[in-house]
Order: structure tokens, then sequence, then C-alpha cells
């Protein structure tokens, strides 16, 4: 390990992050490359982006192709590969219209200004308890932990958190005054809770009693991670507002605000913008992810192994009942709830050369690139396994 690179680190860096003493030197498929030629199995894909893993040849090929023809245009241009890379996203998430950003936390404040112009200030804005919708004022208002939001108060007026999955917060808070309703259909900095069929069954009863906005915020669920398209598509309910990020770009920042024709003419010239959304390189790269997923057959394959992955952890779970609480998930968003802090586990896996995190304290957090094949699992397995015998044993 290169110390001088973390020593420079902590001299130069606002300390936002805790980060990982590896120091990586390239990426190829589900792998990573520390500068002393170990390889790492990455099951973190960059916190869900790399859906196609490191070095996918065709998203090296479309990358290169769009920066020597240019880099950038400014959104006063209409470009082919913005409107191609649209077409696509538009088609698997069946919406009408799209406003590109760079990030979620962007998507998600392109949804929070659309919502306030069409109800107002006065309507009410809600979340669910455990949600995380990003750190700038508008999506932290709707994030959940106050140890992200309590340095910061206040936040943006009107904005409230339901209890996840309670049918009577729902019913005794949703009413004529509701604008929107924010989802991440699996909650993924949470801990990947998975929002019941009974909750959103009452939910949309009470859409179609009051005529709010459903916002899936799919940034960490999203562009075939579950198996399917979105995480809502496992549920009977259309959101109005479609929010996707991460995976888009393959790696490049890039996202989405996707809207149905309800909201496609809420804003005009001026209500928004911004300077690099839906920048051309990265669409360039959002065509190959989006290629891959939904035309190549790579979402049915993460249907496929996920249920294999979440199957033998199942088993692992009834192997072990004094370790392993509850394992959740769908596809290739798969939580692990130990019944202690998996911080442990998390270095364990490090020593192992495994990338995984933890999140919320108790889950091991598995988002891998969508390209991870069944052997990979496997290897995945063993390790855990190997770990949690060698832990029952202290
Ligand atoms: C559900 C959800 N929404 C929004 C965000 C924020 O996205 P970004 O970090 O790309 O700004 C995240 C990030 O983890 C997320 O998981």
């Amino acid at each position: 390990m290169n110390t001088n690179l973390f020593e420079k680190e902590k001299e130069y860096f606002i300390h936002t992050y805790k980060r990982i003493p590896v120091d990586i030197s390239y990426g190829e498929g589900v792998y990573l490359y520390d500068k002393q030629g170990n390889r790492y199995l990455d099951l973190f894909s960059g916190l869900g982006v790399n859906a196609l893993g490191y070095a996918h040849p065709g998203i090296v090929k479309a990358v290169s192709d769009q920066i020597s023809k240019y880099a950038h245009l400014s959104n006063y241009f209409v470009t082919d590969i913005q409107v191609e890379f649209s077409e696509k996203l538009l088609k698997c998430s069946r919406m009408s219209k799209v406003f590109l950003s760079n990030s979620g936390t962007e998507a998600v404040e392109a949804a929070i200004k659309l919502i306030r112009k069409k109800y107002g200030p006065d309507k009410r804005i809600f979340s669910l308890t455990n949600a995380f919708h990003g750190r700038t004022y508008g999506a932290l208002s709707l994030t959940a932990n106050t140890k992200y939001r309590a340095p910061f108060l206040p936040l943006l007026p009107n904005i409230y958190q339901l209890e996840f999955n309670s049918l009577d917060d729902l019913k005794k808070n949703l009413g004529p005054d509701t604008a929107a309703v924010f989802v991440e259909f699996i909650q993924g900095e949470g801990g990947i809770n998975l929002v019941s069929e009974e909750f959103i069954k009452e939910l949309k009863i009470l859409k179609e009693k009051y005529n709010f906005i459903l916002v899936s915020d799919c940034v960490q669920s999203g562009i075939g991670r579950t198996g399917k398209a979105f995480a809502h598509d496992y549920y009977d309910i259309s959101p109005d507002i479609i929010l996707a990020a991460k995976a888009i770009g393959g790696g490049l920042p890039l996202g989405a605000m996707l809207v149905n024709d309800t909201l496609a003419e809420e804003f005009a010239p001026g209500d928004h913008g911004t300077t690099f959304g839906g920048n051309s390189v990265c669409c360039a790269a959002g065509n190959v992810v989006l290629t891959e997923v939904f035309e190549h057959g790579l979402v049915d394959e993460v249907k496929k192994n996920g249920a294999y992955f979440i199957d033998q952890l199942i088993v692992l779970r009834d192997m072990y009942p004094g370790h392993i609480k509850e394992v959740r998930g769908r596809g290739y968003m798969i939580g692990i709830d130990f019944k202690y802090e998996c911080t442990n586990i998390v270095e364990k896996l490090r020593n192992r050369r495994i990338f995984a995190n933890c999140t919320n304290n108790t889950v091991l957090r598995l988002l891998p690139p969508l390209i991870l094949e069944k052997n990979d699992i496997d290897f995945f397995l063993y390790n855990l396994h190997e770990i949690i015998k060698e832990t029952d044993k202290i």
C-alpha cells in the first residue's frame, strides 16, 4: 500500500468519507486490481454504479468515439446521442418525458421543484422513515436519517416522513393537502428494505382518491438492478415520476427525472436547467448500458442469478441463525442483516479480496455489477461462510 497517498489524502481533502485502505490500479469486468497486483471481487461497483463492470469494451469504444467528436455541447443544442439515450430510457420506463441531470440528488431536486411548481408551498410532501434521497437541501429534507439532517436544520418546510410500511400512518396523514409521496420501493442506504404489497395497495387507493404525485426513487434500484427495469415494476402501481441515476451512466455521471403524461408540460423554459446534465459522453456510455441491460437480456440474467444468490444466502441464514437475522432483496440488490455490526465482516471480506459495504450498522449490502456470474457468487458464498464459521468459533 502506498502510505504516501493516504497521508496526502489526509492533508488535502475535507474529510467527508471513510476511505478504504486499498490503492486501486485498474478494473476489469467484476474485478479491481490494486497496485501490488492483488485481484478483488467487487460486489459494490462504485456504490451501485458500474452496471457493466470495469473497462467494458462497448463503453470504452462509445466514450472514445463520442469524445473524439465532442465531449460536451450545452443544452441549447439538441444532440443525436441525447435523443437516442432518452428514447431508450423512456421505452424501458414507459414514461412520457425526461429531464437529464448529473446525479441522483439532482434528479430528486428536479422532482421537488416540479411538485412545488404544480402545487405551491402549502401542500405537503412525504417521504418514508429510513429513506435516503440525497444530501443537498431539498433532497436532505426528504432523507430521514437524523444524523445526516441535524447539523443542517432548518430544511425545506412542509416535508414529512411516513412510517415505513405502516398502513395506519398512510391513512392518518395523506389527504387533500398532499402534494406528493416519495418512495424507494427497495430502500438502499436504509438497509435493503422492501416496501410491502399492502402498503402500496393502500397508497394506490389514497392516490386515486386524493390525486397526489407518486415519485419512485429508483436511483439505486433502477436500470435492471432488481431483475426488472425499476423496483416499482414488481408492484401494481404506476408512478408519476421515476428518478434514475447511478447505473444509467455505466460509471459516468448521469441522472434522470422521468415523468408521465400528466406532468409532461409542468416545466416551461427557464424553470430548471443544468450545464452538464445529459452530457454527450455520459449519454454515449448510457446508451451501451441500456442496450446491454434491456436489449441484450442482461436484466433477465440478473433476475435468474439474483434469485440463486438470495436462495443460497437464505440457506446460510438457516445454518447460522445466531449470526444472520434476515436476507432481503431482489436481483442484485441484496442485504444480509446480521445480528451484530457488520463492519467487521466487511473488513474480513476485504482481507479475502472481496469488496462489499455495510449500511445501517448491521446490513451487509451487495450491489454488484449486473454482469456478475454464478461462479463469482459461489466464490463470495464460500468466503462468507468461512468468515461466519471463524466468527462462530470465537
Ligand atoms: C435512493 C437514492 N436516491 C438518491 C440518491 C442520491 O444520488 P447521488 O449520490 O447520485 O446524488 C441515492 C444515493 O445513494 C440513493 O440511493
